[in-house]
């Protein structure tokens, strides 16, 4: 059996922060309101130069470097984004070629905020099947440049980001282990962009009527994401044998605090076992998840064999829960003489998670260079 074991984890957050405050001076609004309703304090809005695939080439260098591959040795990239650079073509032919992954795959996958669960099932699936070795899985999104920004029930809520995981086979089980995916088309106008597509192409009128822009049915969805999340979890935990209590950490999509507390009441599952990072980042839909394993990774507070629960829910309507053990890197002595890679992981992903990992390194290399002389072969999978 082939699992896909996740080796390198990324993100990448826009530099412009807009604050609650700053909502206040556009729209009838309030950071009480705001906050009180949603969690979200502020999020992060892309720059005119910034694009999915630019913040996504940050991210995945960033999980490449954790990894120790070169973009060379990808075989397929999978970009989860509802907002990619252009409707043709995929996000991830340009990411691809920005990476210089020449021997890489790429396709982008549009399923809403559940979008990084789904992609990062599809990865493992060509790994396990064996077709392919490393699969780089993304979520990334520019939500700020199809939201009306006089629209104050959606304007408060997203903001831009994405993240990226590096998966490589490997004969242990690691990496996802179950999944349960969803989707319920006939709620699709809860959440959707009704112009720009084939049914309603850019036209005057698309553009009068703001069909370019987000419309949210806010209630329906919240209704939808309490219901089905808790259900979702339960479905994929129960296919792994595994109960809530089982889990390290829980990663939900980063919608609504108010919609995670009340999937975790559900569930059972402790506040102190929950990621929740919306105060500072607001809905960063597809790219949600990833970004907050990413975070969860740098903090510490998922270590080797921990079992953590993904849970997407979205536009589509689609839901995805995913448990994945967590499972770092096999080191290698190359690994740990290539300085250029330590100097690349200490500048892409913060001194914190470099400093745990060459810590790992350095007693994992002890225990190798008293079994072997000095043998360079790489140890990965
Ligand atoms: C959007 C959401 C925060 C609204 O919260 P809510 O508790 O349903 O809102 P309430 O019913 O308390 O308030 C609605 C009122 O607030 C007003 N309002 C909406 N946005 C507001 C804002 N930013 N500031 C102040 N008032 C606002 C509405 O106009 C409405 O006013 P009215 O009662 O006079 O018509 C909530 O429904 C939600 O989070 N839904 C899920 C959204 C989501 O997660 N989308 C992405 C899915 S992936």
């Amino acid at each position: 059996m082939r699992y896909a074991r996740i080796v390198g984890w990324g993100k990448y957050l826009p530099e412009r922060i807009l604050s609650n405050q700053d909502l206040e001076t556009m729209v009838e609004t309030s950071d009480e309101w705001i906050y009180s309703r949603t969690g979200i304090r502020e999020r992060r809005i892309a720059a005119s130069d910034e694009t999915v695939t630019t913040m996504s080439v940050a991210a995945s260098r960033a999980a490449l470097a954790i990894a120790g591959l070169d973009a060379t040795e990808l075989d397929l990239i999978i970009v989860a984004t509802s907002s990619p650079d252009y409707l043709l073509p995929a996000a991830a032919s340009m990411i691809q070629h920005e990476l210089g992954a020449e021997h890489a795959a790429a396709f982008d996958l549009r399923a809403g905020c559940s979008g990084f669960v789904y992609a990062l099932a599809v990865g493992t699936q060509f790994i396990a099947g064996g077709m392919y070795r490393h699969v780089l899985v993304i979520g990334a999104e520019i939500i700020s440049k199809f939201i009306d920004w006089q629209d104050r029930d959606t304007c408060v809520l997203f903001g831009d980001g994405a993240g990226a995981v590096v998966l490589q086979a490997s004969e242990e089980p690691t990496g996802l282990l179950t999944c349960s995916l969803g989707s319920n088309g006939a709620d699709y106008d809860a959440l959707f962009v009704p112009g720009g597509g084939s049914k309603h192409p850019f036209s005057q009128e698309v553009l009068d009527r703001g069909w370019h822009h987000i419309k949210m049915d806010g209630k329906r969805l919240y209704r939808f994401a309490v219901r089905t999340a808790p259900q979702v979890a339960l479905e994929a935990l129960a296919m792994a044998g595994l109960s809530p209590a089982d889990i390290t950490l829980l990663i939900p999509h980063q919608a609504n605090a108010r919609i995670v507390q009340s999937a975790c009441e559900r569930l059972g599952v402790p506040e102190e076992k929950v990621f929740v990072n919306i105060r500072k980042y607001g809905n960063t839909s597809a790219a949600s998840i990833p970004i907050a394993l990413c975070e969860a990774a740098e903090e510490g507070r998922i270590n080797s064999g921990d079992h953590v629960l993904l849970l997407g829910f979205g536009a589509g309507l689609t839901w995805a829960a995913a448990v994945v053990r967590w499972g770092v890197p096999e080191l290698s002595i190359s690994w740990l003489f290539s300085w250029d890679s330590i100097r690349e992981r200490v500048h892409a992903s913060g001194a914190t998670a470099t400093a745990r990992r060459a810590r790992a390194a350095l007693l994992a290399a002890a225990g190798v260079l008293f079994m072997t002389t000095f043998s360079r072969s790489g140890g990965r999978k």
